[in-house]
């Protein structure tokens, strides 16, 4: 199956009003202006801010990446690539499309799914990504707060789902939050939502989860012809910089999404180095231990101060500093530590990447003397 359409069928369509609002949107805007601010990070800043992975790949990845060749497309790596994940997930290639990383795949499930008048429904706060393409498509954005104990309140999801929801994002775990929906609860979701509404289980972190309670959404997707699981190489794999996501999930609901990516979206650096990463079995285990680990022993440290972080499953954690968390950044970014921004409905709540144990130690030394225990606690 083709899995790229031509420029012109895509220009058609978007269409030229979509397009226009496309270039004067918030989201160009914001997108705009976070390249700014990521530009304006300084150089020599611990780099606790957007979940990235400190350690990088296995040397054999970049190995890979630097012989992948740079004067040919990478067509042939990425159906090698897309095999290779299939076979990793039990699926066939037809269920499986890539993207420059899983935004581009969250942006293919807005453009394939929603549009103007579509309802896209998703937790708040959770990643933004979909309520800000859907914005740009103008489909109706809902937001679903989250429970009193900072999980998805499903039921409430599914009652906010009319006939004209496109679309339904579960952040699986969530982020800002790093709680879960375990999968006993998911499976009972995806059963109560409405067959025409395509639920996108975004698992960009999934690799981190210890809970027993937690299973992937892809064991839903043979049973659900409405799943779609988000996975990217972002996180664990840590290849943030590189840029590959794929989506995996019923082949209609592949073939609908597949025309909205961009030719030749991915690279072949980061095609082959994920080769190396997918032959790895010691990669996933070595990273989640050490990033675990890590994020334990914070958690511990905040915990005997009496700090109260949110129970996460993540490489970041959530933190209440007791107050704005506004200045908070700022004086974190005078140390130049940068931390996650603030989240308008958890206003109080600091959200932190976990980096290696030295950056992490910095961290938790800045902190004490920024918001000292006392003030937190208040
Ligand atoms: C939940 C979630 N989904 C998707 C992404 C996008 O990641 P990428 O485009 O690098 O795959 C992120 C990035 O932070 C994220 O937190």
């Amino acid at each position: 199956m083709p899995l790229a359409i031509s420029r012109r069928t895509f220009a058609g369509t978007l269409g030229a009003a979509a397009g226009a609002a496309l270039l004067d949107s918030p989201l160009v805007r914001r997108t705009a202006e976070a390249a700014t601010a990521r530009r304006a990070r300084p150089l020599d800043a611990v780099l606790l801010n957007s979940n990235e992975n400190p350690y990088g790949p296995s040397a054999k990845a970049l190995e890979a990446a630097a012989k992948a060749p740079p004067n040919r497309y990478p067509d042939g790596l990425e159906e090698e690539v897309r095999a290779a994940i299939a076979k990793h997930h039990g699926v066939a290639p037809e269920q499986v499309v890539l993207g420059c990383g899983s935004s581009e795949v969250l942006r293919m499930a807005d453009m394939a799914f929603s549009g103007p008048g579509k309802r896209v429904v998703a937790a708040e706060p959770t990643f933004e990504a979909v309520l800000m393409f859907a914005k740009v498509l103008h489909a109706n954005g809902v937001k679903v707060p989250l429970t009193a104990d900072f999980r998805h309140d499903l039921p409430r999801m599914a009652e906010a789902c009319d006939g004209s929801t496109g679309l339904l994002y579960v952040c699986n775990p969530n982020n800002p939050t790093g709680t879960i929906v375990s999968g006993d609860e998911m499976a009972a979701f995806a059963s109560r939502v409405q067959a025409e509404t395509t639920i996108l289980v975004d698992e960009a972190y999934h690799h981190f989860v210890e809970d027993p309670r937690y299973r992937s959404s892809c064991e839903l997707i043979a049973a659900h012809p409405n799943v779609v699981v988000a996975r990217t190489f972002s996180k664990i794999y840590g290849m943030a910089g590189l840029r590959l996501g794929y989506a995996i999930g019923p082949e209609a609901k592949i073939a609908a999404m597949a025309p909205y990516a961009s030719w030749s979206n991915t690279n072949s650096a980061v095609l082959a180095a994920t080769l190396e990463c997918l032959a790895d079995p010691d990669l996933v285990p070595r990273q989640k231990k050490t990033l675990n680990d890590t994020r334990r022993w914070l958690v511990s440290e905040l915990a005997k101060q009496g700090r109260r972080t949110m129970p996460s499953e993540t490489n970041f954690v959530m933190i209440d500093v007791g107050g704005d968390v506004a200045p908070v950044i700022q004086a974190f970014r005078a140390r130049k530590i940068l931390v996650g921004r603030k989240f308008p409905s958890l206003p109080n709540w600091l959200r932190v990447s976990i980096g290696t144990r030295p950056q992490t130690e910095a961290f938790a030394a800045a902190l004490g003397e920024i918001v000292p225990v006392r003030a937190a606690a208040a």
